[in-house]
């Protein structure tokens, strides 16, 4: 491996909420080899898409070292314009062309591209030094065309990871998906030319909807989220190395808990180790209790809640005057009903049970918001089963937690931190009480 750890093991290096995961890594055969193939075959472009927290970039920082030396990673944030992602990649690039002594004076090829780099960084240097800020926005110089980044990142036989692909607005993606295409057509120069697109569920949509003829020549790479047997996984491999053990009900309760969502399974396993102290790799066998799992879950909620009420509040607040409050019916409905979620037809009978004159279009339309940035993408929605549920069970408990509150009218705000927890709590625990038709 390309990594190197120390003996005994960390605690922290082993449990990796918020980071990609190296030594409990959960080799997904399927996807690996997908992901690969499409590394390895030129000129093959490739989008890898998920929900976030399903693996996508953990999966790629483990296998890009097979095939690529090294990488750069430009990181899309909202608002972003396709040419601060072109210099971005070009700043990047610029160790491997500063290092003079790489190029031998032989080779022509590599020398002219060298000198052109420098030609271009001087003009973009000069076209920022009136600009401090951090969000400047450089001019793009009329030498750094896709062509010539192309060619720039060719030579230096490094891919380009372009992560968060759905971030960026419709027109900038356009764009992107017509570089992908130039990188293509570069391909019988610069065999190992390759851009990785990381993006959300619809992210391989997005770019190859642009263009047909570019199907073809992009592989699209869908990580889901985990089974339930790949979160024992996880857990297994951290029994080892840290030398504990998990109760078997801790167990199911955790892989519940995270109901597929990698992180949550890393914070409950490191939080109950940093409740029992475990730093390192344990000499004798230790035991961690159900005690410390209903601590972890307290950390959590206590580490999520802030960021719970801001999502509900982006879901839940009213953008225009609308004969229903759409987002709050869907809420309500979802809450009520089987944690597995619901198909869109039969959440639109729950909600007519509250809003007869409810219809199926206004659900269509506003459904697809909730699973967005914008409107705190409290929902996910499963293709495979066509079932719309919250996106983790805590935002289920949160919207059970509104909902308590609210018939007994008062609201969320005038709940302190601890009743928010209690109540969080008790709503986990709590089982589906009224079971509906699921799809
Ligand atoms: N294959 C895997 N094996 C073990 N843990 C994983 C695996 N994939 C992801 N994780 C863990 O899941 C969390 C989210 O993974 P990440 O790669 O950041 O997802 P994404 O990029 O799709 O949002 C991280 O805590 C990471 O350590
Ligand atoms: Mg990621």
């Amino acid at each position: 491996m390309n990594f190197e750890i120390a003996v005994p093991y960390d605690v922290y290096d082993v449990f990796t909420p918020s980071q990609p995961a190296k030594l409990t890594f959960i080799d997904r055969a399927s996807i690996n080899d997908s992901l690969v193939n499409a590394l390895k075959t030129p000129g093959k472009q490739i989008v890898v898409y998920g929900h976030s927290g399903s693996g996508k970039t953990t999966l790629l920082s483990n296998k890009l070292y097979q095939v690529y030396d090294g990488h750069i990673t430009s990181r899309c944030m909202k608002g972003m314009t396709f040419e601060q992602i072109m210099i971005d990649a070009f700043d990047q690039l610029a160790p491997y062309y500063d290092d003079q002594k790489a190029t031998k004076k032989t080779d022509t090829k590599k020398l002219n591209l060298s000198s052109s780099y420098k030609v271009i960084k001087l003009a973009l240097e000069n076209s920022s030094t009136f600009e401090t800020s951090k969000t400047e926005k450089r001019i793009l110089p009329p030498q750094l065309t896709p062509q010539s980044l192309g060619r720039f990142l060719g030579s230096s036989d490094k891919c380009w990871v372009i992560e968060d692909f759905h971030k960026v607005d419709s027109s900038e993606k356009q764009r992107l998906s017509q570089l992908l295409k130039v990188f293509m057509d570069l391909a019988p120069e610069y065999k190992k030319l390759k851009i990785i697109c990381l993006g959300a569920v619809d992210t391989a949509r997005q770019v190859v909807s642009y263009d047909e003829e570019m199907k073809r020549r992009i592989a699209e790479i869908q990580v889901p989220l985990m089974s339930d047997d790949e979160i024992h996984q996880i857990m297994n491999k951290g029994e080892i190395l840290l030398n504990i053990s998990f109760p078997h009900t801790v167990r199911g309760k955790i892989v519940k808990h995270a109901c597929g969502v990698a992180s949550i399974c890393h914070q409950l396993c490191l939080n109950m180790c940093i409740n029992a102290d475990i730093n390192e790799q344990q000499k004798d066998k230790f035991l961690l209790s159900e005690n410390d799992f209903d601590t972890a879950v307290k950390m959590y909620i206590d580490d999520v809640s802030d960021s719970l009420r801001a999502a509900f509040d982006k879901a839940l607040k009213q953008r225009a005057k609308t004969k229903f409050d759409s987002s709050k019916l869907i809420v309500k409905a979802l809450a009520l009903s089987h944690e597995r979620g619901l198909a869109r037809l039969n959440l639109l009978k729950r909600i007519q049970e509250d809003a007869p004159a409810y219809t199926d279009a206004i659900l269509k339309g506003h459904i697809k918001k909730l699973l967005e940035a914008e409107y705190g993408a409290i929902l996910r929605y499963d293709s495979d089963s066509g079932l719309y549920s919250f996106k983790d069970p805590f935002y289920r408990a949160y919207a059970q937690t509104i909902l308590h509150v609210e018939s007994a009218e008062s609201n969320s705000e005038s709940l302190s931190r601890p009743a928010i927890l209690k109540h969080i709590l008790l709503h986990l625990n709590e089982f589906t009480v009224i079971e509906y038709e699921d799809r």
